[in-house]
């Protein structure tokens, strides 16, 4: 698609009153790159501190050296900037507005006043189970009020939280448990979604079985569902909440004690653990909360993500607590019981900021335009996507159908590393095009260089990786336990920046277009995925010799998992097989990695030295195998001839 002859769509009317209008965002952007220290010092103030920080920023991203710091010195807690600090004005606001998976069940309304009990107590919890400041605890929980106060708690007390989501196997829950070192794995007995119900607290059971034996389970009795329980180990969560206090003193915190560590995928070995600080990242959360939706006190706001990811965390929880937003955390799916309850919430909850992801939109999308016909959607205000790239058809139908051509859509770019939005439209400072990011947020300073000679790029319009030239506060710390990882997979291929693993193009109005993962790592319905994942999964598999996974274009997901597969010697390829090994990766990772396709490869297209081709394999799986380039290089290049034969995507 050629950028020239995209159309701009023009502020809507009623954002003439933004928090930044269009000189508001040329003033403050330049003041952002010019005088950083300024900047961010003025926008530090937005958090209360229980001391000032005198330090605003100490960044290097040299390769070797690489540390960053923000407001270094200062001392705060995050939960009483979420929470405490709303009760004098808002005691009786309602902070999160919960939505039930069953719409027969009605929606709780939690003040803050609540909201700081809640917290509070489950706090005393984890401090009568011995979690002191800088231990790490798993929360394995569904969409529910008690993964917020969960959350919270951990601030409260200076423990660090490690999110798994819920929809992730049980080894998938082990290896984080181990790798984070975790005291504490906090599940619920099950978990209903789209009115059927996952295991969680057997999930938990088998996890812990790798793990050491001193790790406690916190359980929520959620549904009431009979769950096994293991005396000694087992504590039910909300009976020990009504013993405790009321009142936890907040344990005062360095602005660069880790808030929390969450693992993403990346294109090598097993998942990172990001760790995000206590100060920078709540900084970034809040502000970019408040500018992007354009949030203003009294709105109703609406992520629909899973706080398992990213978005969870920031815009669920941190962005919009920190500004006393009321927030809806939404336990269902958007297609039960039927396509229309997305907008049957918002309608419901006269939801004003609605927050999505483009799988969701097109999914919908595919249902048909009456299933939002039917509810009045006149509260929406904001509409905004994240995760993946918006493809322009999803684009309109999101504008026409939900946002009435009455709605901006925010198209914010950023990642699990980034901590808040880094490239996105200001609703009331910029026009936006459908399918760019457009514009960096305050502080982001995007850099597009060559990737193979890693040099900057200048001059519009420019096409080649992304990455960012200077640090930004919400900027992840490190990689969990693996300083030298960190290192190494953001600062060492483009010395001297921050490099996303993002394909980018800037248009002749400077404009950025993401266009999707330059590594190994896939985006499945908004879902980050790398393929080594899936393939050490798969080759765990006792009939599977060797395998390799690209993504390919589908419709609905962004990209589907194309999976190659080599079976040991004598093992016939057949039906069954395929559909005992798609089963068998939900279970080593979860439903989110299952193979879209798996096609049987008697032999992978490797080089002399044994490396295997992706680049034809993707080129093959995208069924492009017309142009696969130079592949006189293969050890035996006959096997292409075979791929492309019997590939299993023709459309
Ligand atoms: C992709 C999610 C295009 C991108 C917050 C990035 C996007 C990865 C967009 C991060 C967008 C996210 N347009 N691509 N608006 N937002 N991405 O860590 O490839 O789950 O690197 O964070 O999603 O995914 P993650």
């Amino acid at each position: 698609m050629s950028t020239e002859t995209v159309e701009k769509h023009a502020i809507p009317a009623g954002f003439e009153q933004a928090h930044a209008g269009v000189e508001d965002y040329r003033r403050l952007y330049a003041e952002s790159m010019d005088d950083p220290e300024g900047f961010w010092g003025r926008e530090g103030l937005r958090l209360d501190w229980i001391h000032p920080y005198s330090k605003v920023k100490n960044t290097n991203f040299n390769f070797g050296e690489v540390s960053i710091k923000w407001f270094e010195d200062g001392i705060l807690n995050a939960s009483v900037n979420c929470v405490d600090r709303h009760l004098p004005a808002r005691a009786n606001q309602t902070a999160i507005i919960f939505e039930p998976d069953d719409p027969r069940t009605p929606a709780q309304h939690i003040t803050y006043a609540q909201l700081s009990e809640s917290v509070n107590r489950m706090a005393n919890v984890l401090l009568s189970q011995g979690v002191m400041r800088g231990d790490r605890v798993v929360i394995y929980l569904p969409m529910i009020p008690e993964a917020a106060y969960a959350m919270l708690a951990c601030a409260r007390i200076g423990a660090i939280h490690s999110i798994v989501f819920a929809g992730f196997s049980p080894d998938a829950l082990a290896n984080r448990i181990n790798d984070s070192g975790a005291k504490v794995v906090i599940t619920a007995d099950t978990a209903p979604r789209g009115g059927r119900r996952t295991a969680l607290k057997s999930n938990t059971d088998a996890a812990l079985l790798h793990c050491s034996d001193r790790v406690r389970c916190l359980v929520v009795k959620h549904t009431g569902d009979q769950t096994t329980w293991v005396q000694g180990r087992d504590v039910d969560v909300k009976e020990q909440m009504k013993h405790v206090s009321p009142d936890c003193p907040p344990r005062p915190m360095n602005a660069e004690d880790p808030l929390f560590v969450l693992y993403t995928s990346g294109s090598t070995g097993k998942p990172k653990g990001v760790v995000h600080s206590t100060g920078g990242y709540l900084v970034f959360a809040a502000m970019t909360h408040q500018y992007v939706f354009d949030y203003k006190d009294g709105d109703i706001f609406w992520c629909t993500a899973d706080v398992g990811w990213v978005t969870g965390h920031s815009y669920i929880i941190y962005g919009p607590l920190a500004n006393g937003a009321t927030t809806v955390m939404f336990e269902g799916v958007p297609t039960w019981p039927d396509a229309g309850r997305f907008w049957e919430v918002c309608a419901k909850h006269k939801v004003n900021q609605f927050y999505t992801a483009p799988t969701a939109i097109r999914a919908l999308m595919g249902k048909g335009s009456e299933f939002v016909e039917k509810h009045d959607l006149s509260s929406l205000r904001l509409l905004g996507t994240v995760g993946e790239p918006i493809n322009p058809e999803a684009w309109h139908w999101y504008n026409d159908h939900v946002g009435k051509g009455k709605c901006p859509i925010v198209d914010t770019w950023w990642q699990t590393e980034t901590g808040g939005h880094m490239i996105t439209p200001l609703p009331g400072a910029v026009e936006t095009k459908p399918g760019s990011a457009t514009l960096p947020f305050f502080g982001v300073k995007p850099a597009i260089l060559d990737a193979s000679t890693a040099e900057l790029i200048e001059g519009d319009p420019a096409e080649g990786v992304l990455c960012i030239a200077d640090s930004w506060p919400g900027q992840m710390r490190t990689v969990w336990g693996d300083h030298q990882r960190f290192m190494e997979t953001y600062f060492q291929q483009y010395p001297g920046y921050y490099f996303t693993g993002d394909g980018c193009r800037r248009d002749e109005d400077g404009y950025y277009w993401i266009t999707g993962r330059v590594d190994d790592v896939i985006n499945v319905s908004g879902h980050r995925m790398g393929t080594a994942e899936v393939e050490s999964a798969l080759v765990a598999h006792e009939k599977v010799a060797e395998a390799a996974v690209v993504g390919y274009p589908h419709p609905v997901k962004g990209q589907g998992i194309y999976a190659y597969v080599t079976l040991m010697n004598g093992i016939e390829p057949t039906e069954e097989l395929r559909t005992e090994l798609v089963k068998w990766v939900r279970g080593e990772i979860g439903p989110i990695a299952s193979p879209d396709l798996i096609q049987w490869a008697p032999g992978m297209p490797k080089t002399r030295s044994g490396k295997i081709m992706r680049r034809i394999l993707r080129k093959i799986a995208e069924n492009d195998y017309g142009a696969l380039g130079d592949i006189s290089t293969l050890a035996e290049p006959e096997v292409v001839d075979e791929l492309i034969d019997n590939r299993m995507n023709r459309g």
